[in-house]
């Protein structure tokens, strides 16, 4: 008999809601994203995404199991996002999967948000599977990390402050180009010149595997002060070159020390096209970048690691779960 799973992410402002069959087959994943409404304030506002959760997620599950042909009776797992993320957009998500788990009496299990990322790639490549490097880069965190096995993490280096995707959007908000900027920064940078301006490579010449992306945005701060008629591609693109110089070298350097020849990379900003040029040009490595829809916040890959969870390691959560905003990826 098939196995199906229902996962919920609400973390930041994506109601979203996906159902799986078995281990990886994709039935549906819904993404209703509430950019629209953040827009005008240049980033989530809590309050604002925990009300619109509330509003869509009845309907976004109703367009999830209409899609993949189930009703609720079908349910054999329910998944939800417990943290890292906006407690209250958390708090939405995860009181709703509870209590369907508790009307269904079916097993519930709570998610981390970054191990949802990685499952992302679980979902496309099974040929594919652990030891491998994985690159996190999102809108809230940028992590390196030595993926042993499914569900067996050693976290190499982490952002000391910005991540990588809230440097885009902090740049992309100085460029005009509206929240999130991350896509329409990527968009413009292809007509400018990534050599045009020399922007700094934050921690590139450390031996550490940490990341910051502050000093930069600090830097296209100062310079459109001192150059407020520079070409905004040119800076679009020179300050991405930067970034992805970074993002780069440091996966690369860390695949080489640990003999790791497989890397994935995965989060919103794993969007990004020049990212995916540079590391899928590399020749000494297996790289893999999973598709788009994939990449940034969904259900689906919330639902993988449930799944995952549940059926593998034998794991489900009582229904107190509480949300954790600031989970991190290894106790
Ligand atoms: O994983 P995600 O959807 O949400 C978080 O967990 O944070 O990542 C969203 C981030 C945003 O900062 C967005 O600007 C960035 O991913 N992003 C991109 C691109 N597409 C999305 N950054 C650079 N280039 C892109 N093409
Ligand atoms: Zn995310």
């Amino acid at each position: 008999m098939a196995f199906y799973t229902l996962g919920i992410e609400t973390s930041c402002d994506e109601t979203s809601v996906a159902v799986l069959r078995d281990e990886r087959e994709m039935l549906s994943n819904i993404v209703y994203s509430q950019a629209h409404l953040h827009e005008k304030y240049g980033g989530v506002v809590p309050e604002v995404a925990s009300r619109n959760h509330i509003k869509k997620l009845p309907f976004v599950v109703k367009e999830a199991l209409d899609q993949a042909g189930i009703s609720f009776s079908d349910i054999s797992l329910v998944g939800a996002t417990y943290g890292p993320g906006l407690v209250g957009p958390l708090l939405v998500g995860l009181s709703y999967a509870k209590a369907v788990a508790y009307a269904l009496k079916k097993p519930f299990v709570g998610v981390n948000h970054l191990e949802g990322h990685i499952f992302a790639h679980y979902l496309e490549n099974p040929n594919a599977p652990p030891p491998f490097l994985a690159l996190v880069v999102s809108g809230g965190h940028t992590l390196l990390v030595e993926v042993r096995a499914y569900g067996q993490y050693e976290v190499l280096g982490e952002t000391r402050d910005d991540a990588a995707g809230e440097a885009f959007d902090k740049v992309g908000k100085l460029l005009g180009l509206g929240y999130p900027a991350g896509a329409a920064l990527d968009r413009l940078a292809r007509q400018g010149n990534p050599q045009a301006i020399a922007f700094p490579r934050p921690m590139l010449d450390s031996d550490s595997w940490e990341f910051s992306f502050a000093g930069l945005k600090t830097a296209i701060v100062y310079y459109l002060r001192d150059h407020p008629e520079a070409n905004r591609a040119d800076l679009a693109a020179s300050f991405q070159e930067a970034v992805v110089d970074v993002l780069v070298e440091k996966t690369l350097r860390a695949a080489r020390q640990l003999h790791i020849k497989r890397i994935v990379v995965v989060g919103g900003v794993a969007a990004n096209s020049r990212l995916r040029e540079r590391l899928l040009a590399q020749k000494n490595f297996e790289v893999f970048f999973p598709k788009m829809e994939l990449c940034t916040d969904n259900a689906a890959m919330i639902a993988a690691c449930a799944a995952f969870r549940h059926r593998v390691l034998g794991q489900s959560n009582a229904l107190d779960l509480a949300p954790h905003p600031n989970l991190a990826l290894t106790p």
